[in-house]
């Protein structure tokens, strides 16, 4: 089984992340082989609606996404991690969701294991939970989990929320102990 781990935050070793790796570490714990991809620094361009994809299952956005498709193909598991930006997901995260539209038609990614991780500032992150539901629901990905982290604005403060970074680890634990099944 193997478990993909998407940081969408711009901060390297930022927060989200944090939740991210806890994920991943107890995921790899229970015997899944993982990965992490951080968006930091990478070049996702936002959708532009052309709709090519619709006939040619492809996008041509020629941009980091591309990697990150075969990457959401392979894997069996998926874990998000978002920061809370005005309550909602960052940019980043919006930018990722839009591209997996090519993913829609032919539910490409119908039945892998979902998970969100929120790193927040303390903020309630429902919104951004529920942004990331609404992806799962439509590209018929099933649901495995949700975790927030409250932490401040500054990087590493989330792992002083033990509640939340347990929350990451539990999900991790249950994201491959359903992959078993
Ligand atoms: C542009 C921006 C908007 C933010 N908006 C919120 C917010 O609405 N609520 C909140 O609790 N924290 C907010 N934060 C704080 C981040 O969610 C928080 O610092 C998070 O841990 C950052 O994760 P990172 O270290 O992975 O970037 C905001 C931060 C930035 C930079």
């Amino acid at each position: 089984m193997n478990i993909l781990g998407i940081s969408c935050s711009p901060r390297l070793e930022g927060n989200t992340e944090i939740m991210v790796r806890e994920s991943l570490n107890a995921a790899r714990e229970n015997g899944a082989e993982v990965e992490l991809v951080t968006l930091a620094g990478k070049n996702i361009m936002p959708c532009d609606s052309c709709l090519s994809c619709d006939k040619t299952k492809q996008c041509k956005l020629n941009d980091d996404m591309q990697d990150i498709y075969t990457k959401l193909l392979a894997a069996n598991g998926i874990i998000f991690g978002t920061p809370l930006y005005y309550q909602t997901v960052s940019a980043q995260a919006k930018a990722l969701i839009d591209r997996t539209f090519l993913f829609r038609q032919e539910r490409n990614l119908r039945n892998k294991l979902a998970a969100v991780a929120v790193a927040t500032g303390g903020g309630d992150a429902v919104n951004a939970v529920d942004v990331f539901k609404m992806f799962f629901n439509i590209q018929r990905m099933k649901i495995a989990g949700i975790a927030v982290g409250k932490g401040s604005y500054k990087k590493g403060s989330v792992s002083k929320d033990i509640q939340g970074i347990m929350g990451a680890r539990n999900l991790g634990k249950r994201i491959s102990d359903l992959l078993k099944i």
